[in-house]
């Protein structure tokens, strides 16, 4: 399979082409297009992860389904035979884009960490954040933190203090976006604890439609959360962390880090997603 790297419909206009998903405005509401585009550290590498974006879109779907008693999302439609008949000709869409609505996006990324992972992990080494008892990598914390990082435009997204969330936005919606955040990764912990997997860390994104809160964006997804699945006592990535840590490794090999993937990671990277939905869907 050669994989979908970008669309190109003419018919509709393009309004983002996102690292990963491109997105289209349809009658007021937006198509969003998961390509096979795969990004890490802020840029879009060269070779596409075929059938990638069909993944995050079922897994993406199955979560919107699963938290929709906790807060309203943006979701119309996933379904293509439910699409306008404009779109219907472009069957590229089946099985890898959602119809949804548009809103104004607050520029954060709701971050929440349920286990000693990543670069908290990283800041716990050095001693930059202590716990009430010694903790391990990968252990769970006492209890989740809530770690947001502004949504910038162009380069890194920047950690922010809930402090100054606070005064950007009114303590009361800080407040209401924190408590949200943690509903909802506690619910995708929860459901994926039963079927064996951890979700270590995971960030989500919310919009306003006129005056209201939604949920927007991909939800739970390998791509915006750090997924662990327990084989013999250790944990096995179910995630993008393969290609970060690949990434990583030639870095320090070769001082510069490549702009393609080789195909024994392009295949680790999709037995992992599809593993995960297997496990997470059945
Ligand atoms: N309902 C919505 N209304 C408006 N924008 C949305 C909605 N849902 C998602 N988005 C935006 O669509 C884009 C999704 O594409 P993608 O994730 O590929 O972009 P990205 O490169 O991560 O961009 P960004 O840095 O803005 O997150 C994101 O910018 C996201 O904020
Ligand atoms: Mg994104």
């Amino acid at each position: 399979m050669e994989g979908l790297y970008k669309t190109d419909i003419k018919e509709f206009k393009l309004l983002k082409r996102g690292k990963v998903r491109d997105i289209y405005e349809i009658d007021g509401n937006l198509l969003i297009i998961a390509t096979d585009r795969i990004s890490a550290f802020d840029r879009v590498l060269k070779t596409p992860i075929p059938g990638k974006g069909k993944i995050l879109t079922k897994i993406s779907l199955f979560w919107f389904k699963h938290t929709s008693d906790i807060i309203e999302n943006h979701l119309i439609t996933g379904n293509f035979e439910e699409f306008p008949d404009k779109l219907k000709k472009y069957d590229v869409l089946r099985d890898r884009s959602i119809l949804v609505r548009k809103a104004e996006v607050l520029p954060y990324e709701f971050i929440v960490r349920g286990y000693l992972a990543g670069s908290l992990y990283e800041k716990y080494k050095k001693g930059e954040i202590t716990f009430k008892r010694h903790l391990s990598e990968f252990d769970r914390l006492p209890e989740p933190l809530f770690t947001p990082t502004t949504k910038s435009e162009v380069g890194h997204d920047m950690p922010i203090s809930f402090e100054n969330m606070k005064e950007e936005l009114s303590e009361d919606l800080a407040l209401y976006l924190r408590d949200l955040s943690f509903k909802l990764y506690k619910r995708g912990e929860e459901i994926a604890y039963k079927k064996g997997i951890t979700i270590l860390d995971t960030k989500f994104e919310f919009g306003k439609i006129k005056d209201k809160i939604i949920l927007i964006d991909e939800v739970l997804t390998p791509d915006s959360s750090r997924y662990r699945v327990w084989e013999n006592g250790k944990p096995v990535k179910l995630d993008k962390q393969i290609l970060r840590d690949y990434l990583k490794e030639e870095e320090a090999k070769r001082g510069t880090m490549p702009d393609t993937i080789p195909q024994d990671i392009v295949d680790k990277l999709l037995n992992a997603y599809k593993k995960l939905q297997e496990i997470l869907l059945k």
